[in-house]
């Protein structure tokens, strides 16, 4: 699919088919993922792929802002290098997962799958739930299916608005 086809036509999809998704295609999902620019090359997160029904089901009581059962939900941790993570390292491991939860969602997309990050979950109850060790830390979870809404693309601002020449406030004249 062409690449800015792509980032147009993505939606947030938030009702799913039951359909599974192919070990093929996760596998092609995980890929994209690691290729992900990231910190340092560190290549520190750690995807944690939920397929298992009841497993599914025990984590969205701790995703409220997932309403529907996804064929799959991936978690995205981040390992830190440094046992101390000072609120500046935090930023930047957010960045890694949030860069990487957007090539999932596009690799999916251009697969003709479903997905939404979802950023409000119990961080120490999926800690728990998947015997996350110590240093390393939930950041995204990204659920992911087969479409059942084509929702309409929601509106964005004018490029004008969000976007200046050479200073603050001078806007971008398209
Ligand atoms: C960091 C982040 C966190 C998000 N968290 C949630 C969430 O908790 N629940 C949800 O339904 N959507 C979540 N979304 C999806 C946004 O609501 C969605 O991207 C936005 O409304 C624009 O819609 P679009 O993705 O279809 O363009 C999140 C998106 C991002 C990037």
């Amino acid at each position: 699919m062409d690449l800015d086809k792509a980032i147009r036509e993505r939606r947030s999809i938030r009702r799913y088919t039951e359909q599974e998704i192919s070990t093929t295609d996760m596998n092609a999902i995980l890929d994209a993922a690691r290729w992900s620019p990231n910190s340092g090359n560190t290549n520190s997160w750690r995807f944690i792929v939920v397929t298992d029904k009841a497993l599914k089901m025990t984590m969205l009581n701790f995703m409220p802002g997932v309403s529907d059962v996804p064929a799959a939900i991936i978690l995205i941790c981040i390992e830190a290098k440094q046992k101390r993570v000072k609120e500046a390292t935090r930023l930047v491991h957010m960045a890694d997962a949030a860069i990487a939860s957007q090539n999932i969602s596009l690799s999916a997309h251009s697969m003709g799958i479903g997905s939404c990050i979802v950023a409000s979950f119990a961080d120490v109850a999926l800690r728990a739930l998947f015997n996350v060790p110590e240093g390393i830390a939930p950041y995204i979870a990204i659920t992911l299916g087969y479409p059942a809404e084509a929702p309409l693309p929601p509106p964005r601002r004018e490029i004008e608005e969000i976007a200046f020449i050479n200073e603050y406030g001078e806007s971008w004249q398209s």
